[in-house]
């Protein structure tokens, strides 16, 4: 069944197709759950998958991601080519699908967007973010440049989790404040730069920590993973229970943390991210300072008034003189009209002032590292660009106890969920009109209502906040409250213990205050807001600051920033105002989001805690977003697509339909019998506004399938069988041709021969009548006959050694130089060099022809019968002096000759010998017997035909031995009794040369 279903469905594991194995792993788009408003329907589909391991599933082109906490082999560079460029519904639902379609939005119309990622502490958030980026860093096109871009958007990340990120009861990796980051592509996509905002950092947790936290990783990082000079330097000890603002949770190690390692990451990544080394040093500093500092005791003097006692940790803070600090941790200065007077705090308020002073420390601190980090990743060409924003941002939260830090979180997801209805409706209503549908308007809760009762001018909790903040008089948090009955007790959304009725009021304490959030509601104890909110720093505390020698620090509190005169923005406007600007980054982009969810509160694989699943579902907004999802259609889709998968249903559109798509799906759904109410035809797609509607489809295309699986196998087995008879009905008139023309050509080859063999006939005649001619066209193919037969009777009839004459066959004429080769070959094979190359070169009968030789000359050896002669160099024996002559071979002896004169005989019987050298020079020294001081010397000659002919002349003297291959040295007779010598050597070049010694010395290659 697979394979009919890739038949008919064009393949893949496209949403239709899995809308068959709904039951076991749920659907991949909520959308398509008909009970869209059941909470219960919508975790069942959530449980069902995570067991699966699917861990992804659709709200539309919203991402549910619940966190497997292990390790899915779904990160792969495979994955990741599979999703690149894929179209959002073919492929399961992934991050990568949601990551790869924003790219690609972005690119094809040229606009901006964000991915809102949200979501509990430790539901994976920071984790989808991560894998978002990386995704970017692997498919964007890259360059030298763009590389170092993309790692500098990788490593801010190792960066500001070691400053922002803290382990947590819930997350041991938990981000402590918001952050939003914009990716720039240019127009060919690739990543040219980013730019991060941060929120909300939690300074907090500087000073304190709950029991099982820890302080920001950082701390920990440096004591344990920095170098021992560097510690030295900082005055610091490798123990983290030497610092009191470490041990606080008391857990200062944690199983999956690795410090250490962690520590060489943070280092590495802040030299890519561009920090100079002295502002990495100044860096450091302000860490092991805040630490130092947590460690300052007061001591309570004899008035109650704090005061500083040898403190050795003064000596490493920032490079601030003692007696400044002393007295700024210890006093309070105090305009009163023209004097300043300077109070002193008791213990309590020192440490008070102390804690603060440590938490601006590094907050500022921490907002100047995200300022840098801007700086390398910042853009200079000003060429357009589009941005993809990653928004990774604390979700809803909601403790057993919700104070000051959950109201912003909760105030801010407010915000996030007004966003979102504006721009999916929106989007909603741009669809539907581009489809020329019309816009039906759907209920849903907008919450704008509760956005007003937190933010709204004068009359919202904010502004009631900050003014008892800032009033003067015994402003506390219970007035606070009192304040927020009396001005706003009657919203409907608002509830506290004294305006509760009687039901509601036992589960609210006095403090308390509660919110009816969109997502549900949060009861807030009012204890601390108003400390939290003014955030104190004493002004003399940035006066000490401001003389500090760390250039960070220096940055940090300039003297520029307003004085206590007027007072600055409380925290909650201070978000309340960044939220503004992040709604209006926001709202100029395209969204996308992502819903992370955590199973379980253990962190553990497998378990789906069906409460705690229920509890997220509720606070991120899931059903609301269902809801609005679903105010319209549940399911719209091409024309061509739609008409595509489902046309086997009708028998007008199977299986081609002729006319347009949206004909053909009007022709198909009426034929299915859609009703009216069911469905919207718009400009390119059908809208389908159950999920019944396009379920009962599906299930009758699986019916449908079957069946035409079966119509298909069975026309598709006619075709082959009748495809392998007229393949078999073509073979057999192949080779029937085939042999047909082998045969024809068979005897047209025969009746050729027949003529030839007649030709072939008269020319061996004319050859066999020619064949003592010199070779010619008559005789040529003949004396190769002949040639040829005798060296196949040879090679039967071989002597047993080479030189029994007589026993070898007798050559025909033109073979006789076979055996003279022989002769050659037994003299010098293996003893002169030269002699291998003699081989292929023929002998001749002779290298002079008689009309060259003079007439003279022969008249007188003529009787001798003259058997060879060739051209030779005769060198002197008295000065070696080169000389051309014609060397002649009789019956009876050598000649010398010069034109008509014979310059020496040499009667055969009076030659001694001949020597030649090993070599491969072209020397021979015939020695000759002298008898008498009148007879000339021995003759050193130089042949070019050596080989031949010493070969002819040891045939004529027929003597086998007169022949000698010497090494080294020749001694010969200049005359007799005054003896001559040649030396043979070899060398570079050739060379013939008188020697200093008076030898002839002979160089040959
Ligand atoms: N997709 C995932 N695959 C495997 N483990 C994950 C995944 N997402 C989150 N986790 C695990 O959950 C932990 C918390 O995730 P994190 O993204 O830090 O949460 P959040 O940012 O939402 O607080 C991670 O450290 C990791 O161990
Ligand atoms: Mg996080």
């Amino acid at each position: 069944a697979p394979g009919v279903a890739s038949l008919v469905g064009g393949g893949g594991l496209n949403m239709e197709a899995s809308l068959t194995a709904r039951d076991r792993v749920g659907i991949q788009d909520f959308v398509l759950l008909d009970t869209y408003t059941s909470e219960t329907a919508c975790l069942d589909n959530l449980r069902k998958r995570f067991h699966e391991n699917l861990i992804y599933t659709y709200i539309g082109t919203l991402l549910v991601s619940v966190n497997p906490y292990k390790e899915l082999d779904i990160y792969s560079k495979k994955q990741m080519d599979t999703y690149m460029g894929v179209n959002f519904f073919e492929l399961p639902p992934h991050i990568y699908a949601l990551a790869d379609n924003a790219f690609r939005t972005m690119m094809s119309e040229f606009n901006n967007h964000f991915i809102l990622i949200s979501g509990e502490s430790g539901a994976g958030k920071t984790e989808a973010s991560k894998k978002i980026l990386q995704f970017y860093a692997v498919s964007c096109p890259s360059t030298k440049v763009l590389n170092n871009v993309r790692d500098r958007l990788l490593l801010s990340n190792p960066v500001l989790e070691a400053f922002g990120n803290a382990k947590t009861l819930k997350n041991d990796n938990s981000s402590r404040f918001g952050k939003y980051m914009d990716i720039q592509f240019d127009h060919q996509g690739g990543a040219v730069g980013g730019h991060i905002l941060s929120y909300l950092l939690e300074k907090s947790r500087v000073v304190h920590q709950n029991h099982g936290e820890r302080n920001f990783h950082i701390f920990y990082q440096l004591v344990e993973g920095g170098e021992e000079d560097l510690l030295r330097w900082l005055g610091l000890e490798r123990n983290c229970k030497h610092y009191r603002y470490l041990v606080q949770g008391n857990c200062a190690k944690v199983s999956s943390i690795n410090d250490k390692s962690d520590w060489k990451t943070v280092r590495k990544a802040l030299s890519v991210i561009d920090l100079s080394e002295s502002d990495i040093e100044n860096l450091f500093g302000i860490i092991a300072s805040v630490l130092h500092m947590g460690n300052i005791k007061f001591e309570a003097d004899a008035r109650g008034y704090a005061m500083l006692n040898n403190n050795q940790e003064m000596q490493w803070l920032l490079g601030i003189p003692n007696q400044v600090l002393q007295q700024g941790l210890t006093h309070r200065k105090i305009e009163a009209k023209s004097e300043e007077v300077f109070s002193p705090f008791s213990v309590d308020h020192a440490v008070y002032a102390r804690d603060a002073l440590a938490k601006a420390i590094y907050g500022r601190t921490f907002s100047w590292l995200v300022n840098k980090i801007n700086e390398s990743l910042a853009n200079m060409d000003s060429s357009r660009k589009t941005v993809i924003g990653l928004l990774d941002i604390y979700g809803f939260e909601v403790f057993s106890v919700n104070s000051f830090e959950q109201f912003c979180i909760n105030y801010c997801n407010e915000k996030l969920q007004q966003l979102f209805i504006e721009l999916t409706l929106k989007s909603e209503q741009e669809e539907y009109e581009m489809e020329g549908i019309e816009w039906e308007p759907v209920p849903y809760f907008n919450n704008k209502i509760i956005c007003d009762l937190v933010e709204e001018k004068f009359r919202g909790i904010i502004s009631l906040l900050d003014e008892e903040c800032l009033r003067p008089g015994e402003a506390t948090d219970l007035t606070f409250l009192e304040k927020m009955e009396d001005k706003i007790g009657g919203h409907p959304h608002f509830v506290t213990h004294k305006l509760a009725d009687q039901k509601t009021r036992k589960t609210l304490k006095r403090g308390d205050f509660r919110l009816l959030h969109y997502a549900g509601e949060v009861t807030y104890c009012v204890v601390g807001f108003l400390d939290k909110n003014n955030d104190l720093l004493y002004r003399n505390g940035k006066e000490v600051m401001r003389q500090s020698k760390n250039a960070i620090i220096k940055h940090c509190f300039p003297s520029t920033e307003p004085d206590s005169k007027r007072r600055p923005e409380t925290v909650v406007t201070q978000f309340k105002n960044s939220l503004v600007g992040l709604t209006e980054i926001l709202m100029m982009k395209e969204p996308w989001y992502v819903r992370c969810i955590k199973p379980n509160e253990a962190k553990q694989p497998g378990h789906f805690d069906d409460v705690l699943v229920r509890h997220q579902v509720k606070y991120l907004g899931l059903m609301e977003h269902l809801r609005v999802r679903r105010a319209g259609f549940a399911y719209r889709r091409k024309y061509e697509v739609f008409l595509q998968r489902y046309k086997p249903l009708c028998p007008d559109t199977w299986p081609n339909w002729k006319g347009t798509a949206a004909e053909g799906v009007r022709c198909l759904i009426k034929h299915l019998g859609y009703k009216s109410d069911e469905y919207k035809m718009g400009r390119t797609k059908i809208f389908i506004r159950h999920p019944r509607t396009l379920f009962a489809t599906e299930d009758a295309f699986q019916v449908c399938k079957h069946k035409l699986a079966t119509r298909i196998q069975a026309k598709y087995k006619g075709y082959k069988v009748k495809g392998d008879y007229l393949k078999q009905r073509e073979a057999a008139t192949k080779i029937e041709t085939c042999w047909r023309g082998m045969m024809a050509r068979r005897e047209r080859q025969r009746r050729a021969w027949a003529v030839t063999d007649l030709l072939i006939c008269s020319r061996f005649i004319k050859g066999f009548m020619n064949r003592h001619q010199p070779a010619c066209t008559d005789n040529s193919e003949y004396l190769a006959f002949v040639r040829h037969s005798y060296l196949t009777r040879l090679k039967e009839n071989l002597p047993k050694t080479i030189l029994e004459k007589d026993s070898w066959l007798t050559p025909p004429p033109i073979l006789q130089e076979l055996l003279l080769k022989a002769q050659t070959s037994a003299l010098f094979k293996g003893k002169k060099e030269n002699y291998p190359f003699s081989v292929c070169r023929p002998f001749a009968d002779t290298r002079i022809c008689a009309e060259d030789i003079s007439i003279k000359v022969l008249q007188m050896i003529q009787h001798e019968k003259v058997k060879y002669s060739v051209p030779v160099v005769k060198y002197d024996r008295n000065g070696f002096r080169p000389r051309l002559r014609q060397l002649i071979f009789t019956q009876e002896a050598a000649y010398l000759v010069e034109e008509a004169k014979i310059k020496q005989r040499i009667d055969y019987s009076s030659l001694k010998g001949v020597s030649v050298s090993n070599l491969s020079d072209n020397f021979l020294i015939l020695h000759v017997t002298c008898d008498d001081s009148k007879q000339k010397g021995d003759l050193v000659l130089q042949c070019d035909f050596l080989f031949e002919a010493l070969t002819k002349l040891s045939v004529i003297v027929n003597k086998q031995n007169c022949i000698h291959v010497v090494q080294g040295s020749v001694r010969f007779d200049i005359q007799p009794g005054r003896e001559g010598f040649v030396d043979f050597k070899s060398g570079q070049e050739s060379m013939v040369y008188r020697a200093k010694n008076g030898h002839l010395m002979v160089v040959s290659l």
